[in-house]
């Protein structure tokens, strides 16, 4: 776990966004394997707060529950996106997009200039939400995904410093 991230966050609805740790993992492995055909192995979760120092990983809690997961890479500069859920009974009510606001602004704090990811092409929410805080499409990757053979299309957000949303 790195320890320069700034203090979690919550807001007037309720909601706590802090820091993925190890008391999480439980929860945050149960969203990954209900909302990705193509879930992480149980093990790199653990392995991403306790070991990787490039790591930078966010919960959102809801009442009390883990709603929401967010995994990204901060590589000197940028920010890689590896891997965000909200928990199905929680899709649709501004967690996710307000976790990656978080995020995001986090990294900008250390010094990230640029985001990127990648996305599966018929993943018209996230492609939605990603568009919806200035991430643009500037790439494909053909045959990405191994379980259906779909590409993945790559986005990058070039200016951190005027990120949007809340
Ligand atoms: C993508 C995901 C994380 C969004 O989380 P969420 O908490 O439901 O998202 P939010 O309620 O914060 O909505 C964020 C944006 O997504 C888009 N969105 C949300 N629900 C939508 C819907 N039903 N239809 C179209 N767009 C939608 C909107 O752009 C929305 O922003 P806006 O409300 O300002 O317009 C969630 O759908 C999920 O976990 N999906 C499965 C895992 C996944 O696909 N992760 C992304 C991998 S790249």
């Amino acid at each position: 776990m790195n320890s320069n991230q700034p203090p979690s966050q919550q807001d007037s609805s309720g909601l706590l966004i802090r820091k993925m740790i190890e008391a999480d993992l439980d929860h945050v492995i149960a969203i990954d394997q209900i909302s990705f055909s193509l879930p992480w192995p149980a093990r790199s979760f653990h392995y991403e707060i306790k070991e990787n120092f490039t790591s930078r990983s966010w919960v959102v809690e809801c009442d009390g529950q883990v709603a929401a997961m967010l995994v990204n890479w901060l590589i000197v500069d940028e920010l890689h996106v590896a891997t965000i859920a909200t928990h199905p009974d929680f899709r649709g009510r501004g967690i996710g997009k307000k976790m990656l606001v978080h995020a995001l602004r986090a990294a900008r704090d250390e010094g990230v200039i640029r985001a990127f990811l990648e996305v599966r092409e018929s993943n018209t929410v996230a492609l939605a939400m990603y568009r919806s805080l200035g991430f643009v499409e500037d790439g494909r990757r053909k045959e990405y995904y191994k379980d259906n053979n779909e590409d993945a299309i790559l986005m990058t957000l070039n200016d951190l410093a005027g990120i949007e949303g809340d």
